[in-house]
């Protein structure tokens, strides 16, 4: 019989495959996880609701394994057809979990993460309280770190800019207290361990062409090649204790630049840290499932 952690370990899997399509947002997942965790926090909400709202933010974009490469990463601007295909995501995610044994405890910032106050959001144009706090939440943290990471293609914004943009649309795309509290926490530092990091302790490392789009794997050896997901450039390990640099290898090598990887060791970490919030919060989920 599988176990609340087995069943946790198969959403934090299908999460990664999202990830793995699209190698340029490197820790998307973890840092969209991590702000919706701290402003859950924040709120003084219990344990358990906090470490649910940050699987939802691990899980939001699960029906982007739905959108063609062509759009996903297509730098330039959309078409309406383009972008009506982009919008079809939360209800891909929300059809393809509907089976799953711990769906209900993900399907709200699934499904309506890109919902907005002002009800000019979608799938189903939402408006105000209507939206679950759990996809208010995760609609911040999503906004805020699309604003703030570096892609091949263009630079992300400073934190100001940032904040002062999700301040300059508090109660229209952004949920008025929810986002003011988000800035607070922000400005007061509370981020500065997630903010530009792909995983606990450890920064987005700097290509030399690109940016800092380059997620490194806390479990990276010494000595081990890499390769710039954008250009294939590749960097050569330089670990000392828990510090990481990269040094350029003189190589390229377009086909390991692109190939996936899931990291195994990120979603252990993630695991032991949720596992018994998540089954205090419904003890007789698993049993009530299986039993
Ligand atoms: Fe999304």
């Amino acid at each position: 019989m599988p176990t609340m952690q087995d069943l946790l370990k198969t959403l934090y899997t299908m999460a990664m495959l999202v990830e793995a399509r699209d190698a340029y947002t490197g820790g998307h997942l973890w840092r969209v996880s991590r702000y919706a965790h701290g402003l859950a926090a924040a709120l003084g909400l219990p344990q358990a609701e906090v470490e649910r709202i940050a699987l939802g933010g691990f899980l939001h974009d699960l029906g982007k394994i739905g959108v063609p490469d062509a759009v996903l990463n297509k730098p330039d601007r959309l078409s309406d057809e383009e972008y009506a295909v982009i919008k079809t995501h939360p209800q891909v995610g929300a059809d393809l979990l509907s089976g799953h044994p711990l769906a209900e405890l993900v399907l709200d910032a699934v499904l309506k993460h890109h919902e907005t106050p002002d009800g000019r959001g979608y799938p189903q144009q939402l408006a105000g309280k209507a939206i679950p706090l759990a996809a208010r939440i995760v609609g911040i943290a999503d906004a805020f770190d699309a604003m703030t990471s570096t892609r091949p293609y263009r630079q992300g914004m400073p934190v100001e800019k940032a904040l002062a943009i999700l301040r300059d649309n508090l109660g229209g795309q952004f949920d008025a207290e929810l986002g003011q509290r988000f800035i607070q926490l922000a400005e007061a530092g509370g981020f500065d361990q997630v903010l530009g990091h792909s995983e606990p302790g450890m920064p987005m490392q700097r290509c030399a062409g690109c940016g800092p789009i380059i997620a490194l794997e806390a479990g990276a050896r010494d000595g081990d090649e890499i390769f710039c997901p954008a250009c294939a450039t590749g960097y050569r390990v330089a670990r000392e204790g828990r510090r990481f640099s990269l040094k350029p290898s003189g190589r390229s090598d377009a086909v390991r630049a692109r190939q996936p990887r899931a990291n195994q060791a990120l979603i252990e970490a993630l695991l032991a840290e949720a596992a018994t919030l998540q089954t205090r919060k419904r003890p007789g989920l698993v049993e009530l499932l299986f039993g």
